[in-house]
């Protein structure tokens, strides 16, 4: 069974790509809502939680579990070996899809950027380029609320304006959506930014997965949102 967790709404985006990766693979999603926003969080306030939705996923059966958050996933290198072993991390995948890239920029949380895990890997993989990592924490709690009242696009629509316009300006030819809330807006930034290669962190999160478990693949399927 493939376990899958996040603060909240970004997991769902992730768990969408999944499903359409693994359809006969059983799945199980976690949305530690209780303790959302995780990006607000010091990394000693994000480590236990982290911990805490792998053992849960694990006591329920998870064998792999996809890290659909990126803020949860800066704190993969503090995991344990074993935790380590059952957890697939975001942030590598999605940084690996960059390609050819001068300058890239990436939203992400207030966490993430804080501990520049974006930014560190991306010059590890691709020496020469530079980065621009632009906070957007606000975007996460109107993702919430837009999806809750089914009012996404108009609930964003200035924030997305404003970040979009911080994106141009860095002179970015690539935007990595470094917070797996805002894949739900992806089709607004693309509007918005259509010179500018997108990065959606849930997909790259899901094909990462699949490449990991490609085998396993078996006859049956079941979703559980706990
Ligand atoms: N969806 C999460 C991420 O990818 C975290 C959002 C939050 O809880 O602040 O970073």
């Amino acid at each position: 069974m493939i376990g899958i967790f996040d603060s909240g709404a970004g997991g769902l985006a992730a768990s969408a790509e999944v499903r359409r990766l693994f359809e006969r693979e059983d799945i199980i999603f976690l949305a530690d809502r209780e303790n959302a926003p995780y990006g607000t969080k010091t990394e000693d306030e994000l480590l236990p939680l982290v911990k805490n939705d792998i053992r849960r996923l694990c006591e329920l059966g998870a064998e792999k579990i996809l890290i659909a958050c990126c803020t949860a996933s800066t704190v993969f290198p503090l995991l344990t070996e074993d935790e380590q072993r059952v957890c697939l991390p975001i942030i590598p995948p999605t940084v690996e899809a960059v390609g050819n890239s001068l300058r890239t920029a990436v939203i992400a949380t207030e966490r993430t950027v804080s501990s520049h895990a974006f930014q560190d890997s991306l010059r590890r993989l691709y020496p020469k380029i530079k980065v621009s990592e632009i906070r957007a924490q606000e975007l996460v709690s109107l993702v919430e609320y837009g999806r809750r009242t089914r009012n996404l696009a108009a609930i964003c629509r200035s924030e997305a304006d404003e970040l979009s316009e911080k994106i141009k300006r860095t002179g970015a030819d690539t935007l990595i959506l470094g917070c797996t809330h805002f894949a739900h807006l992806e089709a607004e930034f693309r509007i918005r930014l259509p010179d500018i290669k997108i990065i959606n962190s849930a997909r790259e999160g899901a094909l990462a997965l699949k490449k990991s478990l490609l085998p396993r693949d078996k006859g049956r399927a079941t979703v559980r949102y706990i």
